[in-house]
């Protein structure tokens, strides 16, 4: 079986030592026989690796393993790139929410105004790893789940039209699992799902078992009642989180035939989450306060005492949809995944240059996506909007526009007005000096 070298761009992040535990135990799939970490910050990145280096050392000292800041030696020789950055790290990601919430507005990682101004962060960030890949691995794909992967996915579709370079989003997977288990299945592989949007903000139109019995009536009568909090809560989720997944239910009552992605909540019910969220502590604040911490934590446990007992990091099983990818990619496998691609036709009455997110089969030269036909005029009126608010904020990036940026963010559906989108856009701007273009 051939054997695969991988770099993980964003080395650093709190989810590589997940990712790690998930590659090794899935060697008899996607076997590999290098894995290298690439992260712009050294000392960051070299807490999550030393400790990763033990791991490797216990469990798989067959893999070459390196990690480094410099591309060359990153992007040299591998056959993918895990691209998980986060331009302008949690700090960044705590002004992304905070600075709307001044002016009334909702604040979160990737919808509204502070997805906007991460995506301002992170098309320049992706842009330079899809270069470095080209450069100094110019066969290799690049699956890319770094944020907000519909920003990010629409800059490279515009800016590098032919790059190998696959978005994903583990969103519909985890509302996917908790499916399964609503509708008694061990696994959501046993569902084959309809499912059309944007990242982010789409709907499943159906929902069938292996053998093809509808399990959209089971799952309908527990979202009524719970939205996606499932009957048995094993995996012990935030209650910040749990409060999205009972938000659901009011999110789905809007179109009870199909079942919604979690995140439409922020543009249907924007003025409910501005009254449950605090100005003063974001969800930021509570990921710093626990995931940065804990694995951090663990990682210098480990590095300490040399062995990976020391620390308590956990396989990310729900992140194998990465091994999925990787592994159709290398095998031909033609699984069916959701991806983010070019619309192309596939939603037929919706904007063909549009990145959505729809089922696909994928092989060894990419995805091949279903088509879905037509779509109501409820959703492709929502989608449309955000649709454009996605494209004005890569037509701000690429011509460094004040103009664009200030149309993107009084079309976001999450933002009142003009004049509040103004006044949250020059805070903005103060406050990405470091990272953003200077606008015009
Ligand atoms: P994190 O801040 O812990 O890690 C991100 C790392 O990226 C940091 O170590 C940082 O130094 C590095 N980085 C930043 N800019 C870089 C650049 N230009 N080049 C190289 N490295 C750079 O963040 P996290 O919470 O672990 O999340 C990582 C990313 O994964 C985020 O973009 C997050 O939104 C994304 N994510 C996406 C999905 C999805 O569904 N698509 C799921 C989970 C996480
Ligand atoms: C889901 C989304 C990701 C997002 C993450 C935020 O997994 O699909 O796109 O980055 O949630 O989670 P966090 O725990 O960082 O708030
Ligand atoms: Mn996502």
């Amino acid at each position: 079986m051939k054997k695969f070298s991988v770099v993980v761009a964003g080395g650093g992040s709190t989810f590589t030592p997940g990712i790690v535990l998930m590659l090794l135990a899935n060697q008899h799939r996607f076997p590999l026989r290098a894995l290298k970490f690439y992260d712009n910050d050294g000392a960051r990145q070299e807490t999550i690796a030393e400790a990763c280096k033990v791991i490797l050392k216990e469990q798989a000292p067959d893999i070459e393993f390196s990690y480094t800041t410099d591309p060359k030696q990153a992007f040299t020789d591998v056959d993918f790139v895990m691209a998980h950055i986060r331009v302008g790290k949690y700090q960044m990601r705590e002004k992304d929410e905070k600075i709307p919430l001044r002016h009334g507005v909702l604040g979160q990682e990737t919808c509204g105004p502070g997805g906007i101004a991460y995506g301002m962060r992170s098309i320049g960030g992706v842009l330079e790893i899809v270069d470095y890949m080209e450069k100094y691995s110019p066969n290799a794909w690049m699956l890319n789940y770094s944020n907000p992967a519909a920003i990010v996915a629409e800059a490279t579709r515009r800016l590098r039209p032919a790059a190998k370079i696959l978005n994903i989003c583990d969103m519909p997977i985890g509302i996917e699992s908790r499916m399964a288990q609503i509708a008694g299945l061990k696994d959501r592989k046993e569902m084959r799902v309809r499912y059309y949007g944007l990242n982010h903000f789409g709907w499943w139109t159906s929902i069938e078992d292996q053998q093809g019995n509808d399990l959209m009536p089971k799952i309908r009568e527990h979202v009524a009642k719970h939205g996606y909090v499932p009957p048995t809560d094993e995996h012990g989720v935030e209650a910040s989180w749990n409060d999205t997944f009972a938000k659901a239910k009011d999110v789905w009552a809007l179109d009870p035939d199909t079942f919604p992605n979690t995140y439409l909540k922020y543009y249907l019910f924007p003025d409910y989450v501005v009254q449950h969220s605090n100005p003063e502590r974001t969800r930021a604040n509570e990921v710093m306060d626990h995931r940065e911490k804990n694995v951090f934590g663990s990682c210098n446990a480990i590095i300490q005492a040399g062995k990976s007992s020391a620390g308590d990091l956990e396989i990310d099983e729900h992140a194998s949809y990465i091994v999925d990818l990787a592994t159709a990619i290398a095998f031909n496998t033609q699984e069916r995944m959701l991806l983010i691609v070019p619309n192309n036709g596939a939603i037929n009455n919706f904007d063909p240059e549009a990145m959505v997110e729809i089922p696909c089969l994928v092989g060894k030269s990419g995805p091949e996506p279903l088509v879905v036909g037509n779509i109501p005029q409820f959703q492709k009126g929502l989608m449309s909007q955000q649709v454009a608010v996605e494209k004005l904020v890569v037509d701000a990036w690429e011509h460094r526009s004040y103009q664009k940026l200030w149309q993107a963010i009084t079309l976001s559906k999450t933002v009142p007005s003009a004049s509040v989108a103004k006044a949250i856009l020059d805070d903005l701007i103060e406050a990405n000096r470091e990272y953003w273009p200077e606008l015009k």
